[in-house]
């Protein structure tokens, strides 16, 4: 099985121009995005909330948009998705490259990273760098697609190899799988905290 093709910065922001990514916006998407909302607001009513890989910012939207209270930012590194995130007064998007070590000086209570983990060339050093940006008690929620073994064989390979490592993290917290109510698309959520507690911590 050949490893998944890789996307340029380019060809994401042509694909954004090309409506490509619409169907993000779909019922089938929402309820992925409000599956992450309600864990998300786990951690309160108003968390702080960074988002890797943020498309167009469909989760800002279904946090409540300008109205969500807590603190989000946005990150991709494709200004044609950036510039469709809506902007309000606590909220903000950048442009960066998720694969490296991002720009932050803050930390959050929460932190997303939806569909784009697999995108990225070394996905656990990702993941290891994000946990580092939590607040304590904080999680990092990870969505991967499902997608079909005959058609996507590289992809199907790729993700459950993802699959695999993220469920057999000590850090995991919980996960779960979500499937619109057609049942076409599924996908799993995970959510990893930044410390894990070993049997010797507990007193
Ligand atoms: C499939 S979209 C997912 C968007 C959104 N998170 C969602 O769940 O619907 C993947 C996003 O990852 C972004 N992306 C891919 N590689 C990236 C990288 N190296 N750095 C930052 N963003 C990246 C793309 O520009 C795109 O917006």
């Amino acid at each position: 099985v050949s490893a998944p093709p890789r996307v340029s910065r380019s060809e994401w922001n042509e694909e954004y121009v090309a409506g490509r990514w619409e169907y993000l916006a779909d019922d089938a998407e929402v309820i992925r995005y409000q599956a992450v909302c309600r864990w998300a607001h786990e951690q309160g009513m108003a968390p702080s909330v960074l988002d890797v890989g943020c498309g167009s910012g469909m989760l800002y939207r279904a946090l409540g948009g300008t109205a969500f209270p807590g603190r989000y930012l946005g990150v991709d590194w494709s200004v044609s998705a950036l510039a469709r995130v809506p902007r309000g007064r606590g909220h903000a998007a950048i442009c960066a490259d998720a694969a490296l070590r991002l720009p932050l000086a803050a930390s959050f209570d929460v932190i997303v990273c939806t569909e784009t983990l697999y995108y990225l060339p070394d996905p656990l050093a990702v993941v290891d760098g994000l946990r580092d940006l939590l607040n304590d008690g904080g999680e990092l929620l990870i969505s991967q697609f499902q997608p079909d073994r005959g058609r996507h064989p590289a992809w199907h390979a790729h993700i459950a190899w993802l699959d695999q490592r993220l469920g057999a993290m000590p850090a995991l917290a919980r996960h779960s799988t979500i499937a619109d109510p057609s049942g076409r698309r599924t996908w799993t959520l995970y959510a990893l905290r930044k410390e894990h507690v070993t049997h010797g911590d507990v007193q």
